[in-house]
């Protein structure tokens, strides 16, 4: 459940952080005629290819992408830069669009384009590519991950060169470059490497910011918030893991326009945590006094399966259109939980924010529903359900109910809304048969009850209550065939020969 919520608000947190970075992405494209550097794989060699390479980067396209052609000239440039590199970092695609190749594809998991992945070692490790979209970005980023995943700190300089101020970096402190401590450091190293950074030293002293003395091996997290560095000390890799991403998240994750706050946003969407968000704007005068009062009551619940947002107005529309909230609203806390259920207090003050969550966590809040009015006028053929109609017109009706729910933007939707108009007239005279359209992005769908990943999703229910989904085509014929097949030949059917 709780990864359903996320990946729904996952693209457009993601499109939101991505914008940016696409945006900069030059179209001065130096397509170098002569050779490609960027190797065409496909079902027939793929596994042959990654085989023979400690380190390949294989970007999954499909040639109707946009985003897909924008990265295509960046990626071939990287790849003929880094084609000289020592040790060779080499690059690859595969059309994910071609049929022979979808099962690739799917091994790979691959759900949108460009994916790009990350193969170690002939192909045993994969990990997912998060970095920069243009050639220098590419390069430097694969620079870092092909070489070693941890690095030695002889310095002070090394030591502030790697300890930059908005990251969090992992620094293990070790008498000496070995046992059994240390090499539990460097399998961490490998494994979370994409999401942070680290480094190893024999001198704690060359660590900035912590003068205290280090005996034994010690791991030292440097973060840009909060307490700035804990130290820890247990080597179980497990241990390790969960003390790193534990302590890598802030008390309260900031969400704005700073580039640098994105990783922590990511972060807080994809926690199992149920999901606090503070929504207000930071120019305005209380943005202060919110602030210290939410992070006090952050820290109360630190560790109690809650994590804390705090939003600006500026940066938050998208926010705002998912949870279906109104800029008249703010400043506005909400809570989302891991079963989806959402949790409302609008015209919040500071000092509301305390019993307001309490009154959450002790179960006296409400849900809130996301949705449209519902209509006053419905007298088209297909008729218009919204979240707080949904019970009457679909399960109370006791009605044959087919269900589409559909997004404005969806184009498969556009094509099949005259077919539905068609199929709807057809039934016009059938009262027992309601055609009916639910949009998905204005209204909050039960998750427990229907599935919807993708748009149009229709689902049908009997008048007896029969709930499926609908996955046959997409023609009037087949739709009506289907109606007419599994609809209950209806209770009142008597009644119907009285009135005859
Ligand atoms: C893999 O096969 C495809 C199709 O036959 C070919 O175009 C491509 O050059 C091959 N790639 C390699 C690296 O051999
Ligand atoms: C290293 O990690 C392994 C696996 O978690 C664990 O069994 C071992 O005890 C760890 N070594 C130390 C010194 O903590
Ligand atoms: C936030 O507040 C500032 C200062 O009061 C104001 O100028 C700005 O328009 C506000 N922003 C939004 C999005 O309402
Ligand atoms: C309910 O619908 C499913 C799928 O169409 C069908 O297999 C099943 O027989 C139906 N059950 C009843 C009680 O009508």
């Amino acid at each position: 459940m709780a990864s359903r919520v996320s990946l729904w608000f996952f693209p457009l947190v993601l499109s939101l952080i991505l914008a940016s970075s696409l945006v900069e992405i030059s179209a001065s494209s130096e397509e170098g005629e002569s050779k490609e550097f960027v190797l065409t794989l496909d079902h027939s060699n793929f596994s042959d290819t990654v085989s023979k390479h400690n380190f390949i980067v294989v970007e999954f396209y499909a040639p109707w992408c946009g985003h897909c052609k924008k990265l295509a000239p960046e990626f071939e440039k990287a790849a003929s830069i880094l084609s000289s590199h020592d040790p060779p970092v080499v690059l690859a695609k595969v059309d994910a669009n071609e049929d022979v190749n979808k099962e690739l594809a799917s091994e790979f998991d691959i759900k949108g384009f460009p994916t790009l992945k990350i193969l170690r070692n002939g192909g045993k490790t994969v990990e997912e590519y998060k970095g920069p979209r243009e050639a220098d970005g590419i390069v430097a980023y694969l620079k870092k991950l092909s070489g070693p995943p941890s690095t030695e700190i002889k310095s002070v300089e090394d030591a502030s060169s790697l300890i930059a101020d908005k990251k969090i970096v992992v620094i293990g402190v070790f008498p000496e470059f070995s046992g059994e401590e240390f090499l539990n450091f460097t399998a961490l190293a490998a494994k979370l490497r994409s999401d942070y950074d680290f480094g190893h030293t024999v001198d704690a002293k060359l660590l900035p910011r912590g003068e205290s003395s280090v005996t034994g091996p010690t791991i030292r997290l440097f973060k840009p918030f909060d307490e700035l560095f804990v130290d820890f000390q247990d080597f179980h890799v497990d241990a390790l893991e969960k003390f790193v991403e534990e302590s890598s998240v802030p008390i309260v994750t900031t969400f704005n326009n700073d580039p640098n706050n994105h990783p922590f946003v990511l972060k807080f969407f994809n926690s199992p945590n149920a999901k606090a968000m503070l929504f207000l704007n930071f120019s305005g005068e209380l943005h202060d006094d919110f602030k210290s009062k939410y992070h006090d009551v952050a820290e109360q619940y630190r560790g109690k399966g809650i994590s804390f947002l705090i939003g600006d107005l500026e940066a938050s529309q998208g926010a705002f259109q998912y949870f279906g909230l109104k800029e008249d609203q703010v400043p506005l806390i909400v809570i989302q939980n891991s079963d989806g259920q959402k949790y409302l207090k609008p015209n919040l003050e500071p000092d509301h924010i305390a019993p307001w969550v309490k009154e959450y966590k002790d179960g006296n809040i409400l849900p809130f529903r996301k949705s449209e009015p519902i209509p006053e006028v419905n007298n088209e053929p297909v008729k218009v359900v919204v979240a707080d109609s949904l019970q009457d017109v679909v399960f109370n009706s006791g009605k044959n109910v087919l269900l589409e729910f559909y997004a404005p933007w969806c184009g498969h939707c556009k094509k099949l809304a005259p077919i539905l108009d068609e199929v709807a007239v057809s039934f016009e005279s059938d009262a027992d048969v309601i055609i009916a359209k639910l949009d998905a992005t204005a209204n909050d769908i039960p998750s427990d009850t229907f599935d919807v990943k993708g748009y149009p999703t229709l689902y049908f229910k009997s008048a007896s209550g029969n709930l499926s989904q609908y996955d046959g085509g997409r023609t009037k014929e087949d739709i009506i065939d289907f109606i007419q097949k599994n609809r209950d030949k209806t209770t009142h059917q008597d009644s119907e020969k009285d009135e005859l």
